[in-house]
């Protein structure tokens, strides 16, 4: 088979058989969210080229050489969500959610879109659920986001493999001192390091700790530690997270190497990193000045987002059991074009009824139906014949125990399949 054209490089069809597991997983963290007074926000797909440059920053790899911008018809340039971030905070403030009283709390399930080299856990197309929190300034907000996300994957199964690391990279005042340590740090390495850090030296030092080249990797190892430089409120701030966290039981480690690759946080940042995979399935933190950024009045906000598909990734190699019951519950089987319309007017009363039934729609001979109907695992069926037509009854057979019950399909059939399929759900109890 040759198609025209495949999905384009660094995404994926998340198919049937699939979809059900990511619906599942969804729902998990949905839930939790949900637990913790979190809504769901839904933004577009696509936003306003500068939202992402002022949030996530200009001299971010996202901004510099990752985001799917183009110019539109009416001469706008358009990108497609690079992170979650900034499009709930836009909107927040757009439709006046402030208004209601602090704090906001949202959750998000989306899709968005990085141009980076495609390899496993990292797409180009990726899929996110994230958190966000606004007019929380207190440490304990830090610390209930974090439990949250722990909380999720302990739900998932994942609690063992995922460490959870913090750190703190300050707020404007004390990080205008670090980022001088820094540029005489790197300036007496200018030669050795990359033309992109070359060119963050002078505008964002702390970019350089995030850079993947492996020079520039082991030049930062050495380089000051923002730990060293946090004023004394971020200080406090950072030890009550901590002492927070303790007291409700998570471990987690302070990493100062944890800087983030988006340029809104401050204070607390922190990530969720699989041991399996030495990559983090998640990763947020305080991004207090963001919302005066885009246009609001300062508001401390807060959030994190989890890799979708990392997580899927994780949950497939430790061998996570989903149910795989079938959809179909009965499944109606026709010989002849008579019994056909009354299978089909049978499975349509089904449906408004709440119950999944289905009947042949390839003109499939009785053998061939009944091995479909097994496929599909239906636990029920009926083959309707003349002889069923012309009794108006016909037998309902519980596929799993063979046992069989002669049922009405004449005007009280809904009633009468009820009563016998509730009948045998009780008698499995
Ligand atoms: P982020 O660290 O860029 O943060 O992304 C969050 C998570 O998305 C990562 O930890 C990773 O699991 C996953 N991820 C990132 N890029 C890829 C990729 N190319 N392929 C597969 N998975 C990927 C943010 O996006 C922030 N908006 C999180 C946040 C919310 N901070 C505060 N609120």
């Amino acid at each position: 088979m040759e198609l025209i054209t495949k999905a384009p490089k660094g995404t994926r069809d998340i198919i049937p058989g699939e979809s059900e597991k990511w619906a599942l997983v969804e729902d998990v963290m949905a839930g939790e969210a949900e637990l913790n007074g979190f809504s769901e926000i839904r933004t577009p797909v696509f936003e306003h080229t500068e939202l992402f440059e002022r949030s996530v920053g200009d001299t971010t790899d996202v901004v510099e050489k990752q985001m799917y911008t183009f110019t539109d018809k009416g001469g706008r340039s358009i990108t497609l969500r690079p992170e979650g971030t900034a499009g709930a905070v836009r909107a927040m403030l757009e439709n006046g959610m402030y208004n209601n009283g602090f704090p906001i709390k949202m959750y998000y399930k989306t899709s968005c879109y990085r141009y980076e080299k495609p390899q496993a856990g990292r797409m180009r197309e990726l899929h996110q659920f994230g958190v966000e929190m606004f007019g929380a300034a207190e440490p304990a907000a830090d610390a209930q986001v974090i439990l949250l996300g722990k909380s999720i994957f302990e739900r998932l199964g994942l609690g063992d493999d995922v460490q959870v690391a913090i750190n703190s990279i300050g707020c404007p005042t004390c990080r205008a001192e670090y980022h001088k340590a820094l540029k005489t740090y790197f300036t007496a390495h200018r030669e050795e390091l990359c033309e992109t850090c070359n060119s963050r030296l002078e505008r964002n030092p702390m970019r350089i700790l995030d850079c993947k080249s492996p020079v520039c990797g082991e030049i930062a190892k050495a380089a000051p530690k923002i730990l060293d430089y946090l004023c004394d409120d971020c200080r406090a701030h950072f030890e009550k997270v901590q002492s927070l966290l303790t007291a409700v039981g998570v471990e987690f480690t302070v990493d100062p190497g944890i800087v983030r690759g988006l340029d809104y946080y401050t204070r607390t940042v922190f990530e969720f990193i699989s041991t399996r995979f030495g990559y983090a399935l998640g990763g947020g933190g305080r991004y207090d000045g963001l919302v005066e950024e885009i246009g609001g009045k300062p508001t401390p906000a807060l959030g994190f987002g989890l890799g979708f598909d990392r997580i899927m990734l994780a949950l497939e190699e430790f061998g996570a059991e989903f149910p795989d019951d079938g959809k179909c519950e009965l499944y109606i089987a026709a010989m002849g074009e008579t019994a056909q319309v009354k299978a089909f007017q049978l499975v349509n009363a089904l449906h408004r009824c709440g119950v999944a039934a289905d009947c042949d729609l390839c003109a499939r001979g009785l053998k061939a139906q009944m091995k479909y109907a097994d496929k599909i695992r239906a636990p029920y069926t009926i083959v309707l014949g003349d002889n069923e037509l012309e009794s108006g009854r016909a037998e309902l057979k519980n596929m799993k125990t063979g046992e069989k019950k002669k049922i009405s399909i004449g005007e009280d059939f809904i009633d009468a399949y009820l009563a016998e399929t509730t009948a045998q759900e009780d008698l499995s109890f």
